[in-house]
């Protein structure tokens, strides 16, 4: 059916939730809904929400209990809650949003229309969290692109088979399913054509693209996207340790496209907590694949993922997290504190650590980190980077900070994923250019271009 009226999206979590936005986005187009970015004119409001952490989830929760009002005044108003909290809670999101109308899983947005169409002939509390092997394809509408064209993300996967005891994922998005390469191919070349020049690859677990369906690898795609004129970046997350091959090592060295910067999450550097998290590697394992990678790529940028707090991590564990930041010198860390959730199997798990200690671990170790993202940052100036122009910077926008508060500015980023701010003559956004670095910050760096 066709339907006119505005439609309100609010994103919650993760890169994929933002591609799956964009996704909901142009189905709701294709039912004659427009975008708009102003919730007070919204016929349709749909919350993609992530259930990763408590407090996502509340969230999600928090931002859809508040249209209990406004549906009041404007009865036609459709809400929708999306994604992982709608996939883990199904009719029971009506208990804490009775005014709710539809909950929408991760595996149903291709029937999203149906869910609608049966809001639209008056039915009440539409529930769609059937499981779907499939991944839902469709070429990426460049109409509904908000203004950051530079660069995308591509889900390449889905879902995950690993099942660390602290995560909901294997839970609330399904077992991995792989898209098809040409499929993949088709999509990043349309935005090549659109003038995207970098795409971010997304998956629970890259590394294992395609084994289940026998498709090519992970290497052999990027090799494919290496070719596709127009892109000139690619990154992808997320790297799981344990099936790290020297294959993609070899290709974040050779493919020229793809960017010498790896995010590989460790989660703790005790073997202990490692085993109970069901990681799959050691300490000692990940370090090797950390020392393969720095052998062969000498200047790459690192990444990584920490849970402090884990049930049952003693100080002793926490040092050895510790220790290993001490010894990787990572360029940046997502740290978080370990978050119950009910579905996954940790919440069992005997000797659950107090909230307060857990901040003050987490507060710990981010102080730790910030001394060697800095020392990182700071050894980059006097080096000219090659940066792609993302837009102005505003302060405050989208996490950017102005560091020159009367100067017009802009930002990029460098090949190793860091924030460059610098005067904004004759630069335009999805210019690629030189910076020479002169100053750090300890999430940002500055300069001037070179050779303008
Ligand atoms: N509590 C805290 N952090 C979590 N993550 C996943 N599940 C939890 C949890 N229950 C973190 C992991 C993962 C990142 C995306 O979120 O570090 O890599
Ligand atoms: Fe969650 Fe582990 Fe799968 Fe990552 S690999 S999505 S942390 S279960």
């Amino acid at each position: 059916m066709k339907y006119n009226g505005y439609a309100y999206i609010y994103t919650i979590g993760c890169q994929m939730n933002v591609y799956d936005s964009e996704k909901l986005a142009s189905i709701l187009t294709s039912y004659g809904f427009e975008k708009t970015n102003d919730m007070d004119k919204a016929d349709i409001v749909v919350c993609n929400t992530c259930s990763i952490r408590h407090k996502a989830e509340e969230k999600a929760f928090s931002f859809l209990g508040r249209f209990a009002k406004i549906k009041k005044r404007k009865p036609h108003l459709i809400t929708v809650m999306a994604g992982c909290v709608a996939q883990q809670e199904g009719k029971k999101a009506f208990d804490r949003i009775p005014h709710l109308d539809i909950v929408l899983g991760t595996q149903a947005f291709s029937r999203f229309g149906q869910s609608i169409d049966a809001v639209k002939s008056g039915k009440q509390r539409v529930v769609d969290t059937k499981d779907s092997q499939m991944i839902y394809e469709s070429l990426p509408d460049t109409s509904c692109f908000d203004e950051n064209k530079t660069s995308r993300f591509v889900t390449i996967m889905q879902g995950c088979d690993n099942f660390c005891t602290y995560c909901v994922v294997p839970y609330v998005r399904g077992r991995e399913r792989s898209r098809k390469p040409e499929s993949i191919i088709e999509e990043i070349s349309l935005l090549a054509k659109a003038g995207v020049k970098e795409v971010t690859l997304l998956g629970q677990n890259v590394n294992s693209y395609g084994q289940k369906e026998d498709q090519i690898s992970f290497v052999q795609l990027l090799a494919k996207i290496n070719k596709i004129n127009g892109i000139h970046r690619i990154r992808f997350a997320t790297s799981h340790p344990k099936d790290l091959s020297m294959d993609l090592v070899y290709a974040i060295r050779d493919l020229d496209k793809v960017c010498n910067h790896l995010h590989l999450p460790v989660q703790s550097g005790s073997n202990k907590i490692l085993k109970k998290m069901n990681r799959g590697y050691t300490r000692e394992k990940y370090m090797d694949r950390i020392l393969d990678l720095k052998k062969q790529c000498p200047d790459i940028a690192l990444s990584t993922d920490i849970i402090v707090g884990f049930p049952s991590e003693t100080n002793e564990d926490f040092n050895d997290t510790m220790n290993l930041l001490r010894e990787i010198e990572f360029d940046s860390i997502y740290a978080f504190a370990y978050s119950d959730r009910s579905s996954a199997p940790a919440a069992k798990f005997s000797e659950q650590i107090d909230e307060k200690e857990k901040r003050e671990r987490l507060n710990t170790l981010l102080q730790l980190q910030e001394h060697y993202t800095e020392k990182k940052n700071k050894k980059l100036i006097g080096k000219t980077l090659e940066v792609l122009v993302e837009g102005k910077s505003i302060k405050k926008r989208d996490g950017f900070k102005q560091i020159r508060k009367n100067l017009e500015q802009m930002v990029g980023r460098s090949e190793s994923n860091k924030i460059v701010h610098f005067p904004s003559e004759h630069v335009t956004i999805s210019d690629i250019i030189k910076i020479k670095i002169e100053e750090a910050y300890p999430h940002s760096l500055w300069g001037h271009p070179v050779g303008a």
